[in-house]
């Protein structure tokens, strides 16, 4: 039996996770629904035992629990636009299938779940950087539905003994994000474009900032939560992020150097739902878990263009 189980196995961060647990020789099962899940990422994880499944079905929740000790929980529509588009979407693929998850999970006595939460859950609070003590005040579904799965995570670690965790992920980019959907991540949007001397939209005026995390610091903080002493970290949530920001038009003229595209935005409406300004404080992960970022905003935008040159 597995030890370990990557809901989202087929999606970006699932898989860079699988990959991660593979590579340490680990036993490992992963379960993707294909919604934004590809084919195409399960390629190199011929290892891993692979089920075909949606969490919002309960049996299928069971099916993947199983036997299995330790859950990484990276299975979602992770978009906000797509949220507001199809609020009842989001409500079913990740508040309906995290707590069938947990369901499935304390009944077949798996340990500890590491879930994939988000920075959004923070909305539009002018203080920055967001740290951990401040109220979540979420201003679209994706924000609840990210935030109602928090919750049922701490409160299945207070109800039923487990030892959850939720990592507030802040941004995270890098190879093998899906950059061909209009909800795709903006960096993976404007590499692909730019790559292709395709002109990238702004929407508003460039100036709002993120704090975007290269994906092998979020593969190594999932690795430190999994492993984390349950005194530690059971019920609890914090930042993953790098704690620097970036505004987008720093970010495209970065971009332009690392592509070599010379033409300049379009600057469009400014999105519904989006946050002016993204910044984390990690300091808690850093205490928690002994987390530090690995890899810088820079390094991490260098490798992912060379990524996509390569696609
Ligand atoms: C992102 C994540 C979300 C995560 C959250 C907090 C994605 C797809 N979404 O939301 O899962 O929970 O961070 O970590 O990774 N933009 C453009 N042009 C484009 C696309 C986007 O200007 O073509 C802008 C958006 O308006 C926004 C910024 O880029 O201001 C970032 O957008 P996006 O990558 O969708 O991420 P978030 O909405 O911040």
């Amino acid at each position: 039996m597995p030890k370990y189980l990557v809901t989202g196995a087929a999606g970006f961060i699932g898989r860079s996770i699988a990959v991660a647990l593979l590579a340490r020789g680990e036993s490992v099962r992963g379960v993707d629904s294909f919604i934004t899940g590809k084919h195409a990422n399960l390629v190199g994880l011929e290892a891993m035992e692979f089920v075909e499944g949606d969490l919002a079905d309960p049996a299928v929740c069971a099916r993947v629990c199983a036997g299995v000790e330790i859950v990484f929980h990276e299975a979602a529509l992770a978009s906000v636009p797509r949220s507001v588009a199809d609020p009842a979407s989001t409500n079913r693929n990740c508040i309906d299938a995290t707590l069938n998850l947990l369901v499935a999970a304390k009944d077949a006595g798996v340990r500890r779940v590491v879930y994939a939460g988000s920075s959004s859950i923070y909305g539009e609070t002018p203080t920055l950087p967001k740290h951990e003590e401040m109220l979540p005040a979420p201003i679209t579904p994706y924000a609840v539905a990210k935030l109602a799965g928090e919750h049922y995570l701490s409160a299945f670690s207070r109800v039923y003994g487990m030892e959850n965790v939720t990592l507030r992920y802040f941004n995270v980019f890098g190879p093998y994000q899906d950059p061909t959907s209009h909800y795709s991540g903006v960096l993976a949007i404007f590499c692909r474009k730019m790559l292709a001397g395709e002109q990238p939209t702004i929407h508003g005026d460039g100036e709002q900032s993120r704090d975007f995390t290269y994906i092998d610091n979020v593969v190594t903080a999932n690795l430190l939560a999994a492993a984390a002493p349950a005194g530690k970290v059971a019920g609890r949530a914090m930042n993953l992020a790098t704690g620097s920001a970036v505004s987008l038009n720093q970010t495209f003229d970065l971009l332009c150097g690392l592509t070599g595209y010379r033409g300049k935005p379009a600057y469009g409406e400014q999105r519904s739902g989006d946050i002016k300004h993204s910044l984390a404080d990690i300091h808690l992960a850093q205490e928690l878990l002994g987390y530090t970022p690995t890899v810088d905003f820079a390094e991490g935008l260098r490798r992912t263009v060379e990524w996509y040159r390569g696609q």
